[in-house]
């Protein structure tokens, strides 16, 4: 009996971000900042929020898998399982990935957020990829979404300049081409580090009072120049794991889409892997950090810039609260 190698690739990707912009100069007039400190120390230069406009995670999520599906030639119905890389879902429970399956219309679809911060949309794919191969399922939407600005303290100006809204994802589908598509993933955690980013209230350890409505707690707190330090490290050690798994060299990749959280940080990767800066992609200054949807968003803005053609190599890795980080592999 001959058995069949089964692989992963992507059939389709797709983004969305809302339509409101913010501006560097918008935030001059909220928060003690200015246009200089955001551009020269982020990278950042404006950032899309979902504003008053009443959108949720899942609706961005909706409008990014109608894309992803489209550009894959699937129909909703089609798919097995829904999964979101979100710690911004519209409510506390359901998940976002049950709005989504609504929405689409995908009824033969099981759903299912996965909280891994700014690595959401990794540990999605990853566990797409992982669902496939075991057999269990053919076509999954493994998305990346946050409506970050729904716990962005906006009297906070460590924080509250650099987060973005907006979503994206990929149709991770079944295949028998070893050599294309998912190639390698690679996961990691260090909860010693929770206290570097995180929500404290309105979980099961601190109700929401008025007393912590009042003093900002309930917003994303955040020690930005610690996780600065290990966000570097990490992703480059997570570069190596997939490419070490796959047996490939970095000399073969066509281009690394990192996290984009900070232009800084993405640059001195750059450096610590000794990888062209040309070869890198980089979109921060329009989204600013969008956290589990930057990386998809990044794929779908570097595919229409041409950056990303079939065959090409791709190496998408990412860090965030938790500390979590992560890598994928992926031929086009
Ligand atoms: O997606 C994963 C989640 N998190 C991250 O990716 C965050 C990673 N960290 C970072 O991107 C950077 O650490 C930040 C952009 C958050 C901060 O940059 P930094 O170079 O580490 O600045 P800092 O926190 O060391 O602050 C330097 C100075 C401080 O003033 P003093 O104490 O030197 O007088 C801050 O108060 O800059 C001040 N500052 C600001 N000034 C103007 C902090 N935020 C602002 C601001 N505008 N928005």
């Amino acid at each position: 009996m001959t058995m069949t190698q089964l692989s992963a690739r992507i059939a389709g990707i797709g983004s969305y971000v809302p339509a409101t912009v913010l501006t560097n100069d918008d935030l001059e007039k909220i928060v003690d900042t200015s246009d200089e400190w955001i551009v020269t120390r982020t990278g950042i230069r404006e950032r899309h929020v979902v504003g008053d406009s009443g959108e949720a995670t899942s609706d961005m999520c909706t409008n990014a898998a109608r894309m992803a599906l489209a550009d894959a030639g699937m129909s909703a119905e089609e798919l097995d399982l829904i999964i979101i890389g979100t710690v911004t879902p519209d409510m506390k429970t359901p998940s976002a990935a049950i709005f989504v399956q609504e929405k689409l219309g995908a009824v033969n679809a099981a759903a299912m957020d996965v909280n891994a911060a700014c690595v959401g949309f990794l540990y999605s794919l990853a566990t797409a990829r992982a669902f496939i191969l075991s057999g269990m399922y053919r076509n999954i939407l493994a998305l990346g979404s946050e409506t970050l600005t729904s716990i962005t303290n906006y009297q906070d100006r460590t924080t509250c300049v650099l987060f973005g809204d907006g979503a994206g994802g990929a149709i991770v589908t079944r295949s028998e081409q070893p050599d294309i598509g998912i190639l390698s993933t690679h996961l990691a955690a260090a909860g010693q580090h929770h206290a570097l980013l995180y929500v404290g209230v309105g979980g099961s350890r601190q109700a929401v009072t008025l007393d912590n409505i009042n003093n900002g707690a309930r917003y994303l707190q955040m020690n930005g120049s610690e996780i600065f330090k290990l966000a570097v490290k990490s992703m480059a050690d997570a570069s190596h794991k997939v490419l070490e798994k796959a047996n490939i060299k970095l000399e073969e990749v066509d281009l690394l889409v990192p996290h984009q959280a900070n232009i800084r940080i993405i640059n001195s990767l750059g450096k610590r892997l000794k990888f062209p800066e040309e070869k890198v992609f980089v979109n921060i200054d329009r989204y600013g950090n969008t956290s589990s949807a930057s990386i998809p968003i990044a794929l779908t803005d570097a595919r229409a810039q041409g950056k990303l053609k079939p065959g090409d190599l791709a190496l998408l890795v990412s860090f965030g609260g938790g500390l979590v980080w992560g890598a994928a592999l992926i031929r086009c």
